[in-house]
């Protein structure tokens, strides 16, 4: 990039930067919240969870201190899990190795459980100016149109030959707000489908621009087709108690509180699967099986139809510690499909009016 091309694109930034409440300090502690945060996820939808984490979880030594549940809580429905939960390891490192104090150098921010080279460069070099170059798919993005790349950045050969375009291009006096810049370009003007180059700082040396076809860089990566499948989801209900678990720490949704929920199997029908599910968990005392509602959500290579089922049980069957209170079940994280199904039937269930549906089936 020219030398009048990176002025350029920092003289942008200065005017047209996004407001971001972590834009506003220089706590490394903040900056890593919000870049764990912004992995996959848009700066809207970050934005109201940052917030509420800082308000929880003001210093490290807040998170460190915390239960995990009250961690999970606070990043339900960002996905990703294994985010939070190293997140809460990683204060745990910061307080009996760094005594408390958030690193800020890339090396010792690398070693801590969770952050990867984006994570180190981004937080290293916003809160210290620390000389290290951010590579994330947005960059990803402006390096291959800007430099005309056209082969597959997902190979390990091309994605050197970003980062090392993208440590040379790096303002010497300003490398954090230069790599906010990138990211920011890459989110608001250089976007994936229609890319609007006329306000473009670093258009006049770009290369995709010139082509007039900028919008084919970089090469589209065949994404596997997503599988269709149907799970059920059983709410069993007792005397206003109902039963959630906590699912495998390393597994999906890890160390979340789940219903029982199950795929149905080639050849079986929904109902079929949630009878056997709940005989399964609670023995032949399940009463009356009646459906509750519906939600599609993607997961992993899935896209999974989630059907909620009533179930009435006589006994407190299956471990009895999992029984909660009905009124409870929201202050445990669940996975977010979960989470909304219950937001949205909770009133009903509460009040002891059931669903209006047709009993799906009687036992
Ligand atoms: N995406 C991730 N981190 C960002 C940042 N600091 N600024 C803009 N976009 C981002």
């Amino acid at each position: 990039m020219t030398p009048s091309s990176k002025q350029a694109l920092l003289n942008w930034f200065d005017v047209n930067q996004r407001a971001m409440p972590w834009r506003l300090t220089k706590d490394p502690y903040a900056i890593w919240v919000s870049e764990m945060m912004l992995q996959q996820t848009q700066v809207v939808t970050a934005t109201p969870y940052w917030l509420r984490w800082m308000e929880r979880f003001p210093k490290v030594a807040s998170l460190a201190e915390a239960p995990l549940d009250d961690v999970l809580m606070h990043w339900q429905g960002l996905g990703y899990y294994a985010r939070a939960r190293n997140m809460h390891k990683a204060a745990a490192v910061v307080l009996s190795k760094h005594g408390g104090v958030f690193p800020t150098s890339y090396d010792h921010l690398l070693a801590l459980p969770g952050v990867g080279p984006y994570t180190a460069a981004a937080v290293s070099s916003i809160s210290m100016d620390a000389h290290r170059a951010v590579v994330d798919a947005n960059v990803i993005r402006v390096l291959c149109r800007h430099e005309g790349i056209e082969d597959n950045p997902k190979l390990p050969a091309v994605q050197v030959r970003l980062q090392t375009i993208a440590d040379a291009n790096l303002d010497e006096a300003r490398p954090g707000d230069f790599n906010q810049a990138m990211m920011e370009l890459g989110a608001t003007l250089c976007t994936p489908k229609s890319p609007s180059c006329e306000g473009c700082p670093i258009g006049n040396d770009c290369i995709a621009k010139a082509s007039g076809t900028p919008e084919l860089y970089p090469l589209p990566i065949d994404k596997p087709k997503a599988i269709r499948r149907t799970d059920v989801l059983v709410i069993a209900l007792c005397d206003g108690k109902t039963y959630t678990h906590q699912l495998p720490q390393d597994g999906l949704w890890g160390g979340l509180y789940s219903f029982p929920r199950m795929s149905v199997m080639d050849g079986e029908s929904a109902i079929e699967a949630v009878t056997r599910l709940a005989t399964d968990m609670f023995g032949s005392d399940i009463q009356q099986v009646v459906e509750l509602g519906r939600i599609r959500h993607a997961v992993t290579i899935y896209n999974v139809e989630l059907i909620a089922y009533i179930v009435n049980v006589t006994e407190f069957e299956a471990d009895p510690q999992n029984w909660r209170s009905l009124s409870s079940i929201d202050t445990f994280p669940m996975p977010n499909p979960q989470a909304k199904l219950w937001a949205k039937h909770k009133p009903a269930l509460l009040s002891g009016r059931l669903p209006v549906s047709q009993p799906a089936l009687e036992l």
